[in-house]
């Protein structure tokens, strides 16, 4: 009985050793896993279910870098249950776009979003939720055939004979006062549809408000508004599939609106295949794209060009306006290579300043200040942060472009800064990112870097401008609005006066 009860008290010893080697070994494993495996971002205290939406709720890009001060350039916030990382300096920046690219590089997209469907997110680029094939063949067709060098030259009629419109008009309306904002948008948005599939959506003149342009430009105003608007379902992903806002159905509404305005084209398009008309949409008809695929490739072109192009130049006029001393350097620059002749587009490679201002209002205002919103396919590490699979993840490009330790005076509107400084937006230097950099970078830069330029540069040369109202630069007011792009908030209002009555305008562009 003795030996039996010794013989049990050894095989709990046994197992009571074997059970404390067991835990301290997962106690040491644990110990050793969170010594090696680098803490989140940190970030600002997040309520729970909501996150940090409330403080997010206008200029985000502005109170983003405010928090930077305190967190750091790598930092977290919440979005509902999302977690999101912000990078805010050049090194966050490049190790985000650079070197974690290929994880870093799929995308967030609002359930809001018609490409939000496995379906339909087949046709998109910018909205593609992964770097797959489907969208890197569709970014090559459009390289090829809207922003490689030969395609922009192959545009330069386009843009020349619709600036040559604007000049016009605004010839028509000297010394009256003009909304520029609307005129721009008319330019831009004409261009485009002239480049994608040869239509003038806009008249300069009495009627313009009854043309299909102004029906697009209303309908892409409402998308926006829409997409920019928060959705619950995106916020909380236990409401996916419900759409209990019903914005999954207004958004589909919208563009079943906008395919309208070109269905007819499209389709007589379709029928007579032998007129050479060579735009975009006989390219896509050519490789044998469906309807479905046009309309929403087209869709998504003239939201990401005509928007952004149209609010830099906006601006662009504006800091010029503002600053008269640069506005003469400008003029003085384009007396000295171009004279009292009208532009044309390859003018505008012997503008050094020009480009310099160009430069440096994209840097003071960058129109997409948060780039699009990226989204991580694993979990990596980022400068000794873990960034966990599916989080979201943003670059900050304000908040570099107001760092006083990266720009002198960033405040102060100062074009020579990027004079022989080989400081560019090309994606290599990551302290000015504007369009981005990497694989998810705008395909479009060199096409709205052109336009830019040549419109400005002929809106300089021939016209005087004014502010209306005794000729008050206060009147001119810079105050910004995020609304998914960084705009002017109010409409540019100025007075146009013909600097050479005699030009001969009725020959341009013809
Ligand atoms: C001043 C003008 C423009 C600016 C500042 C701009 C800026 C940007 C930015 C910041 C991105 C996102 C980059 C990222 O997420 O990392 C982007 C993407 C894109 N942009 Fe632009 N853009 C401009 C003009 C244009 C034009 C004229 C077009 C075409 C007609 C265009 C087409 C696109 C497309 C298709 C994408 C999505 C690329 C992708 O996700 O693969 N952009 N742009």
């Amino acid at each position: 009985m003795e030996m039996q009860y010794s013989s049990n008290e050894n095989v709990n010893n046994a197992l009571f050793f074997f059970y404390s080697v067991f835990m301290l070994v997962i106690i040491l494993a644990g110990i050793r896993r969170r010594r090696t495996s680098a803490p989140i971002p940190p970030g600002p205290f997040s309520w729970p279910v909501i996150g940090n939406l409330l403080q997010l709720r206008s200029n985000p890009h502005i109170k983003l870098s405010t928090m930077a001060q305190t967190y750091g350039p790598i930092m977290s916030i919440r979005l509902g249950a999302r977690l999101v990382v912000v990078g805010s300096s050049p090194k966050a920046a490049s190790e985000i776009l650079k070197t974690h690219d290929s994880i870093l590089s799929a995308r967030h997209i609002s359930y809001t979003h018609p490409s939000s469907s496995p379906k339909l997110n087949k046709f998109a680029i910018g909205f593609a939720k992964e770097c797959n094939e489907h969208w890197k063949n569709l970014r090559s067709i459009c390289r090829a055939g809207l922003f490689s060098a030969r395609a922009v030259q192959s545009q330069v009629k386009i843009r020349e004979r619709n600036v040559a419109n604007l000049v016009k008009y605004l010839h028509a309306k000297d010394g009256e006062v003009v909304d520029m904002s609307d005129l721009i948008f008319k330019l831009v948005l004409n261009i485009m549809g002239n480049i994608l599939f040869s239509m003038d959506l806009f008249e300069f003149g009495p009627d313009e408000n009854c043309s299909p342009g102004a029906q697009l430009k209303v309908l892409m105003a409402k998308f926006l508004n829409l997409l920019g608007s928060p959705n619950l379902e995106d916020i909380f992903p236990i409401l996916h599939g419900w759409d209990i806002q019903g914005k999954q159905k207004m958004a589909k509404d919208i563009h079943e609106k906008m395919f309208k305005i070109w269905n007819q084209t499209l389709k007589e398009r379709r029928e007579k295949r032998n007129i050479i008309r060579e735009d975009f949409l006989d390219t896509l008809l050519d490789i044998g794209f469906s309807d479905e695929q046009i309309n929403h490739l087209l869709v998504e072109l003239l939201l990401a060009g005509t928007d952004t192009t149209n609010i830099i130049i906006i601006w662009l006029m504006s800091d010029l306006i503002k600053n008269k001393n640069e506005m003469n350097k400008v003029r003085i620059e384009l007396q000295t290579f171009i004279g009292d002749r009208f532009l044309e587009e390859s003018d505008i490679m012997v503008l050094p300043y020009l480009q310099a201002c160009v430069k440096e209002t994209i840097r003071m205002h960058p129109p997409i200040p948060l780039l699009l919103p990226h989204c991580a396919t694993e979990t990596c590490n980022v400068m000794n942060f873990t960034i966990p699979k599916g989080s979201q993840v943003m670059v900050n490009t304000w908040a570099m472009a107001n760092d006083p330790s990266i720009w002198d005076d960033p405040s102060s509107y100062r074009p020579e800064r990027f004079l022989d400084s080989g400081v560019d937006f090309k994606g290599n230097n990551f302290e000015f990112v504007p369009f981005g950099s990497g694989r998810r970078m705008c395909p479009g830069l060199p096409m709205a870097f052109v336009q830019v330029q040549y419109v400005v540069a002929c809106l300089v040369n021939t016209f005087n401008w004014f502010v209306p109202r005794d000729n008050d630069l206060d009147e001119v007011d810079m105050e910004e609005v995020y609304h998914l792009a960084l705009r002017k908030k109010n409409h540019l209002e100025l007075i146009p006066r013909a600097v050479n009555q005699w030009i001969e305008i009725m020959k341009i562009g013809e």
